[in-house]
Formats: C-alpha cells, sequence, structure tokens
C-alpha cells in the first residue's frame, strides 16, 4: 500500500512539475510523425507492420511464449565474410568487424558522419563534498560543441564527474548514461551503499552524462542536437545515424574529456547504462575502442536482444514513429516491406563487435520487469558472440543453457546475470564490480 501511494505520488509530481505540458508533447508526437512519414516516403513505403502492444493484457499483447519465440532458422554468422568464405585466424576479424560495422551502420544505427565537431570541455564548478561517508572531487563539467558552421543550432553536452578525494594517483571509472531527473524529482529511498558507493568503496570513480543535453529523446529533434547541426537543420539521410549513435558520440567526447583530466584514468573506463541508454552502452561499446569494459542494463530491442525471436519487443515497434528516432531510417523498412530475417546483421554481432573487451549483459526478473526485454533474446545473442571472443583468445559465457535467475556467469569475459528486480541494473552491481576489478584492479579499499 505504501508503495502504491507513493506510486501515485510520484505520477502526479512528475506530471504536475517534471513534464512537459500536454500540449507540448501533442506538438512533440506530431513532428516525429512527420519526420517519420517522410522518411517512409523516402524509403518508398506506405504502410508498416503495427508492432506488439507491451501491456501482457493487451489482445495484441506482445509474445511471451517461449515455444513461439525462435521462427528463425538461422542467424548471420559473425565469423563468415560477406563473400561466404570463413574467418578463420584473428589477424582476419578486424577485416571481418570493418563488414559488421558497415552493415550496422546502413541499416541498423546509422552513419555517424566522418567528422564531426571539436568539443571544448569546461568545468563550471568543483566541489570538494561527500558521497556517504566517502570524500570525494565532484566537477560540474559542459562540453560546448563548435557551431561555426551552423551558428543557429547550439549544442552542450552536461556530465558531472566524482573521484575519490584521496586518490593518489589516476583512477578508473564508470560512466553512467544518466536520465535526465529535476532536482525535485521524488526519489524512492535508496539503499546503501548506493553504486556509486560501491565504485568509491573500490577506489574507482563514476561520471554522469545526460545524452538528452546533446540529443533530444524524439523524433522531433532529430533537426536539432549534434544531428541536426551536422544537417543544418535539415532532415536525415536515409543511412545518416539515430539517436543512439548520437548518444554514443557523446559517451567518445566525455572520454576524450577524462584524456585530459589527470585524476581519472582514461586507459580504465567503462560504460554503462539502462533500458535505451542500455541500448546506447551497447552501441557505444561496439563502436568506441577506448571503452574498456561495458555494464549493459535491460538492453532489449535494439540493444542485445536478438532482433528476428518473436518475444517481447519487436523491430516493428521500434521501427514506429515512437523510437525509429534511435536508428537510421532505413531501419524503418524492417517493419515493411522486409523483415527481421531480412537484417544483415542482429544483437550478436554487436556485442561481437565489443571483442575482446569485457561485457556484462544485465536484466531483471520476467517476474517484476516484464517480458518485453526478452532476457532469453539477450542471452542468445551472448552466446552467439562468444565464437568472435574465443577466436581472438578470450572466453565466452561457458554455456549456452540460460540460468537460473541470481545465479552468476562470470567466470569468461561475456558474463550475464539476471537479477530478482525490476527494470534497473542496482541489483546487478555488486557482481558486476567483481567482474569488472578482474580487468581494473582494486585501487584503494
Ligand atoms: C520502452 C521501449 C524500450 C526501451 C524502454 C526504456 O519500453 O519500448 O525499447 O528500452 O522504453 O528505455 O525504458
Amino acid at each position: 500500500m505504501r508503495y502504491l501511494i507513493f506510486g501515485v505520488f510520484l505520477l502526479w509530481s512528475f506530471q504536475a512539475r517534471t513534464q512537459p505540458s500536454q500540449q507540448l508533447r501533442d506538438s512533440l508526437n506530431r513532428l516525429s510523425q512527420q519526420d517519420h512519414q517522410l522518411m517512409m516516403q523516402r524509403l518508398g513505403i506506405t504502410s508498416l507492420r503495427p508492432g506488439p502492444s507491451g501491456n501482457p493484457e493487451a489482445p495484441n499483447a506482445a509474445n511471451a511464449d517461449e515455444a513461439k519465440a525462435s521462427p528463425y532458422t538461422s542467424l548471420p554468422d559473425p565469423l563468415v565474410f560477406d563473400s561466404g568464405k570463413p574467418v578463420k585466424a584473428a589477424a582476419q576479424w578486424q577485416k571481418r568487424q570493418r563488414e559488421i560495422r558497415e552493415a550496422f551502420d546502413r541499416e541498423v544505427y546509422g552513419r555517424m558522419p566522418d567528422h564531426t565537431p571539436a568539443v571544448t570541455w569546461e568545468v563550471v564548478r568543483t566541489v570538494d563534498t561527500l558521497e556517504g561517508s566517502y570524500p570525494v572531487v565532484r566537477k560540474e563539467l559542459r562540453g560546448h560543441v563548435d557551431n561555426s558552421a551552423y551558428p543557429a543550432i547550439e549544442v552542450t553536452l552536461e556530465m558531472t564527474l566524482t573521484t575519490p578525494a584521496r586518490a593518489t594517483s589516476a583512477v578508473p571509472l564508470m560512466l553512467e548514461f544518466g536520465w535526465n531527473f529535476p532536482a525535485n524529482w521524488p526519489r524512492p529511498p535508496v539503499e546503501h551503499p548506493t553504486w556509486q558507493e560501491q565504485l568509491l568503496a573500490q577506489g574507482w570513480g563514476y561520471a554522469i552524462l545526460i545524452p538528452t543535453s546533446f540529443q533530444a529523446d524524439n523524433g522531433a529533434g532529430l533537426r536539432e542536437g549534434i544531428i541536426g547541426l551536422m544537417n543544418q537543420g535539415q532532415p536525415r539521410q536515409l543511412d545518416d545515424w539515430g539517436t543512439l549513435r548520437a548518444w554514443a558520440w557523446g559517451a567518445s567526447r566525455a572520454l576524450d574529456y577524462f584524456e585530459a583530466d589527470r585524476s581519472v584514468d582514461a586507459r580504465r573506463v567503462g560504460i554503462e547504462g539502462l533500458s535505451r541508454y542500455g541500448k546506447a552502452a551497447l552501441v557505444a561499446m561496439a563502436y568506441e575502442p577506448r571503452f574498456a569494459i561495458g555494464f549493459i542494463g535491460s538492453s532489449g530491442a535494439g540493444g542485445a536482444k536478438i532482433l528476428r525471436r518473436q518475444f517481447g519487443e519487436q523491430v516493428e515497434n521500434l521501427a514506429s514513429s515512437a523510437e525509429y528516432h534511435w536508428f537510421a531510417p532505413n531501419f524503418i523498412k524492417y517493419a515493411g516491406p522486409l523483415t527481421p530475417n531480412d537484417l544483415p546483421v542482429d544483437a550478436h554481432e554487436l556485442i561481437a563487435l565489443c571483442a575482446p573487451r569485457p561485457v556484462f549483459i544485465s536484466v531483471g526478473s520476467p517476474a517484476v520487469e516484464g517480458q518485453w526485454i526478452d532476457a532469453r533474446g539477450m542471452f542468445v545473442a551472448t552466446v552467439q558472440a562468444a565464437p568472435v571472443y574465443e577466436l581472438l583468445g578470450k572466453k565466452g559465457l561457458g554455456t549456452t543453457t540460460f540460468p537460473p535467475q541470481e545465479t552468476a556467469l562470470t567466470q569468461g569475459d561475456l558474463a550475464f546475470r539476471q537479477h530478482a528486480g525490476g527494470h534497473t541494473v542496482v541489483p546487478n552491481w555488486p557482481t558486476f564490480i567483481p567482474f569488472a576489478a578482474r580487468y581494473f584492479g582494486s585501487v584503494a579499499k
């Protein structure tokens, strides 16, 4: 009951104080729909298959029956060249990696422009403070994007960086894609140690980058932000980058900053995110070789889940006007006339692009989080990425059997764990941190 009351309060306060007005939301939806229509026109598509509902009670509810989940007969093989020849040696991987990247660029996440403008980081404020019982230094940062090519669009990246105050050398760091909750957002009681305190206990730091500060989370915003700046306010080309790729670009610019800040060891920086930011974290990890480790939370469709599986969220949902902006416009065509089976790549190859670096795939309990995320679809993708890791002398999950809840598969360089909670990574931090410590080392206690 207490939770129910809190929930209602949360909803009220969200709507009353933090949500854009209904009018603004309507107008954002309308603009997103218009841009989506324009992309369909350019693709020569007049109709799309609708996606299933995320509401398990709805007549068109997404499939949650494992027996109907795998209509596909095979997945694209990450270790076969486009020519049909097998990849036999580690030395050939780079060439194959380029082919896989090209397919993701063209058909799924879109191409990032070859030259993106410089970002000048400004330390707005530095404070000495406490995080729990840990003395820390917190820097509030703004990344100003050079917009001299098109001054009508201004783009600024917002980030905070928190490092242990007593560190005697540069520290490892986890970079989180952060949700932009306003300061007056009512939060549920947090359990200590928080994930931030757990990182500080290792002698590590953390940073939080706000993705929506430089690219809005809707189609209406595609002519603004970093994507809009590059296109000088014009609509996207069919293989142009989508929002996930743009958010990943921002994470790379954050890394540029860490390379210049002596409190951070930029060779030991990991990326973490949940849900749409879990997708973005995996894309960042796949495209940015300087990220040392990835902690990918409930990323689901468009992230770590096999798109060919008919379980939970589908390509048809991702291609709709509510979510297409995460991808290249070309991706829309896989919801009509093409199908997910026509995709030249699937999620296991996105994970494979991260090889040989460690990746931890996290998900919640279906009983709490629901089935939309498709835990098994992400597990299958992780299993199917393993041959690439093995080719490069690393280890996969060590099993092809889906583990019971709360069983950590962390022996290899690919890791998987389904926690008992909901749509959050929080219960998996205590498992992720020792996994990461194998690579980062523990700096201080
Ligand atoms: C929706 C969407 C998911 C996404 C999630 C989130 O449920 O369908 O793809 O991951 O929102 O970001 O919370």
